[in-house]
């Protein structure tokens, strides 16, 4: 039994010697049993260098060059320069009006289901502003019905699904550029259903109307 006292001791008296006291102040850096790659000659961002002649360590990018990443047909749009498809804003600074993309049959669905999945539980399937959040309380979502958001233009509303407004947060993570731009479809779908006049039904379906 004493050498197990023995033993403990010097493995105490070993660890205190090898790390030290917790917290302890020390003149000596630590000694590192496995330092791995903790020191390396590197600069960290933003760095002072003594090598450049501009003392910095970070490089300025070469003129004219051009991200690269995913450069496939369908995404050669990585640079994103198309203020209009990506922004929803003309050089002036001013929101779009119009599509900066082509508004067929198959963008309108592809905003409705994405519409119903992330917008409709607040501003409703029929963008009246009565989803379902609204009888837990949320009781400041938007009709898209009133005359201010049927005047917006489309780039304005691509804009608040990019970057939210006021309480209302962005769903970019969300909705890819062109999902948003599908989206703004549906919405301007709901408010054309929501204003229609009997001259809108095609005369072949005005009979089946209740
Ligand atoms: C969690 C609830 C919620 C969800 C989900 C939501 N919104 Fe909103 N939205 C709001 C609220 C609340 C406002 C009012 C914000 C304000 O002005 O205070 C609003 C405002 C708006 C407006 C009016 C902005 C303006 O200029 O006044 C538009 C357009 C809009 N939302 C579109 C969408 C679209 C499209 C989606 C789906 C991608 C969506 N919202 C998803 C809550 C939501």
């Amino acid at each position: 039994m004493r050498y197990a006292y023995y033993t403990l001791a010097f493995l105490v008296i070993l660890t205190l010697s090898v790390m030290g006291f917790r917290g302890a102040n020390a003149t000596r850096p630590p000694i590192e049993l496995w330092p791995d790659m903790d020191h390396q000659a590197k600069y960290k961002p933003q760095a002072e260098s003594k090598f450049f002649a501009d003392g910095r360590a970070d490089r300025a990018i070469p003129a004219g060059t051009v991200p690269r990443g995913r450069t496939t047909a369908a995404d050669a749009s990585y640079l994103r320069a198309d203020e209009a498809h990506y922004a929803g804003k003309n050089a002036d600074g001013s929101f779009v009006r119009g599509f900066p993309v082509p508004v067929t049959q198959q963008l309108v669905e592809r905003g409705q289901n994405r519409y119903q999945i992330y917008c409709a539980p607040c501003h409703g399937a029929v963008g009246d502003g009565n989803g379902i959040t609204k009888s837990y309380g949320m009781v400041a979502t938007p009709t898209y019905h009133d005359a201010r958001l049927r005047d917006m233009a489309e780039g304005e509303l691509y804009n608040t699904i990019t970057n939210g407004k006021n309480t209302m947060l962005s769903y970019a993570d969300k909705l890819s550029p062109d999902d948003r731009w599908a989206v703004v479809a549906y919405v301007r779908a709901l408010q054309r259903a929501a204003n229609a006049t009997i001259d809108d039904v095609p005369l072949e379906q005005r009979g089946g109307l209740k």
